[in-house]
């Protein structure tokens, strides 16, 4: 009966190529539809306000904030300019209190606040312009109706996070809000989403990135579109002819999407039911709580564990995706890594070598699914960039920047998505999309947006 269930999840998971074309033309189809017009389609295609990447010239001492991983940053980091590069950087990571992710839009800000106003205060030589206000790039990794640069309303919280009355403001009022209640003397000059930081810096570095994903607790990617290919853009035509879209494509859905049942309930019980399916079954928040569903199945209906059903094992995302990675990539001969996560995490003992490898084998459908999606998705925006074959592209490389804690820590998930990819481009083409790995560059990517939106820029000292 065990076997019945992982064969079942198996066949429903999977992602043989010809499926994976129809999402990656899917993804392609909806960026037109997105693009095309206001709720034209589940794909937001968010217009970022970012017209100019980086340029090299970005001078000066600029703050970041970047909240919405794992982990909040603050960072201060020095500007050389006239492509000396980013001199000194610093920052400090703390954690989100949980309850502060579901209460009230005020205590988050105030909390946000009061850990820039420390971090601030720990400057050791002072700030070098005397009467001017320190400038700030604030990464804000959910979707976001930017009205400006430096503003922009929150249209829902995805993630961990849900905190009503936040929802229709704007994030940089209600922080500046913030910042005054902590006597802070701070300027917003870029809001961007974690994508769009990430793809600044990015190209910062390297000229031929056109793309950023991230692939962490959430995923989600932006690129560089032609701005006459954004019928629902009516603003002043952008002088570099180019705008950056926040995708948010962790709300893409198709029917060529392999759901299985332990989807559709995660999906019912989550916080925001009915949106982020493409979110739900790849990123890093979510892979570990699928697993447990398959095993509290597996439990239930299959005494897999035994007579009883252990009862941690119905504790939704008590089991996290670095568990579940530990799990996989567990090459002792006794699966001894997969036996004591299973005792410390689940209070699951003696465990048979043949469940743990069964348990590895579910660990290996679930993320395999997860990583070949995100490669179907990176080429749907390939192909409606028409970099996805030899001819169009001219053999011009293409760099995708990435970034998360899923990619970064979970090899065999990285690893596939990688082999994925170039098996989707085919030979020819694979040798010019190069994958980049990007750390914590979405802090800088803001910093440096910051810097290029200066309000004292006019008025150099
Ligand atoms: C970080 C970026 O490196 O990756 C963040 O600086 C981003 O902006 C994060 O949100 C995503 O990864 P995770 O795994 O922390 O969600
Ligand atoms: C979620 C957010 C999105 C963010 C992504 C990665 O999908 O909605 O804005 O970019 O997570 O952090």
């Amino acid at each position: 009966k065990a076997m019945a269930i992982v064969n079942e999840l198996e066949d429903k998971c999977g992602t043989p190529i010809t499926r994976l074309r129809h999402v990656a033309e899917a993804m392609t189809v909806e960026m037109h539809a997105g693009l095309a017009s206001e709720g034209g389609s589940k794909l937001k295609m968010l217009v970022s306000y970012v017209d100019n990447l980086p340029t090299g010239d970005e001078e000066g001492l600029f703050y970041a904030l970047d909240l919405g991983g794992t982990n909040f940053r603050v960072l201060r980091v020095h500007l050389g300019g006239q492509g000396k590069g980013v001199g000194k950087q610093e920052f400090q990571e703390v954690s989100i209190p949980p309850h502060l992710m579901t209460g009230t839009s005020d205590a988050l800000f105030d909390y946000i606040a009061e850990t820039l106003g420390k971090f601030v205060a720990t400057e050791e030589e002072g700030y070098p312009f005397p009467g001017r206000d320190r400038e700030l790039g604030f990464t804000f990794s959910f979707p976001v109706n930017q009205t400006s640069i430096a503003s922009g309303t929150l249209i829902r919280w995805t993630k961990g996070f849900s905190i009503e009355d936040a929802i229709g403001e704007d994030v940089v009022g209600e922080l500046t809000k913030a910042l005054r209640r902590n006597g802070l003397d701070m300027q917003v000059t870029a809001l961007v989403n974690d994508t769009v930081g990430t793809l600044a810096s990015g190209r910062y570095y390297n000229p031929d990135v056109i793309c950023a994903v991230i692939l962490g607790t959430g995923t989600n990617a932006a690129y560089v579109e032609r701005a006459n290919a954004i019928p629902k853009w009516h603003g002043p035509p952008p002088s570099s002819g180019e705008m950056v879209i926040n995708m948010e494509w962790g709300n893409f859905w198709s029917s060529h999407l392999p759901l299985t049942e332990y989807d559709l309930a995660l999906d019912t019980e989550s916080l925001n039911p009915g949106e982020q399916i493409f979110e739900k079954i790849i990123s890093g928040m979510y892979l570990g709580e699928i697993l447990r569903r398959v095993l509290l199945r597996m439990a239930e209906d299959a005494a897999f564990f035994g007579d009883t059903v252990p009862p941690k094992l119905k504790i939704p995302f008590i089991l996290r995706t670095p568990d579940m990675s530990a799990m996989h990539h567990d090459e002792s001969r006794d699966l001894e890594v997969v036996g004591k996560k299973l005792q410390a995490i689940l209070e699951i003992s003696n465990t048979s070598l043949e469940a743990r490898k069964v348990i590895i084998k579910l660990c290996d459908i679930v993320a395999t699914r997860g990583a070949r999606l995100s490669s179907a998705g990176i080429l749907g925006i390939l192909k409606k960039l028409e970099r996805d074959n030899i001819t169009a592209s001219g053999g011009q490389k293409s760099v995708i920047a990435l970034d998360g804690g899923l990619f970064e820590h979970y090899m065999k998930f990285s690893a596939s998505m990688e082999s994925t990819l170039k098996e989707l481009l085919g030979e020819e083409i694979a040798n010019s999309i190069v994958i980049e790995r990007s750390n914590d560059g979405s802090g800088i990517g803001a910093a440096l947006l910051a810097a290029s939106h200066s309000t004292y820029l006019q008025a150099p000292e």
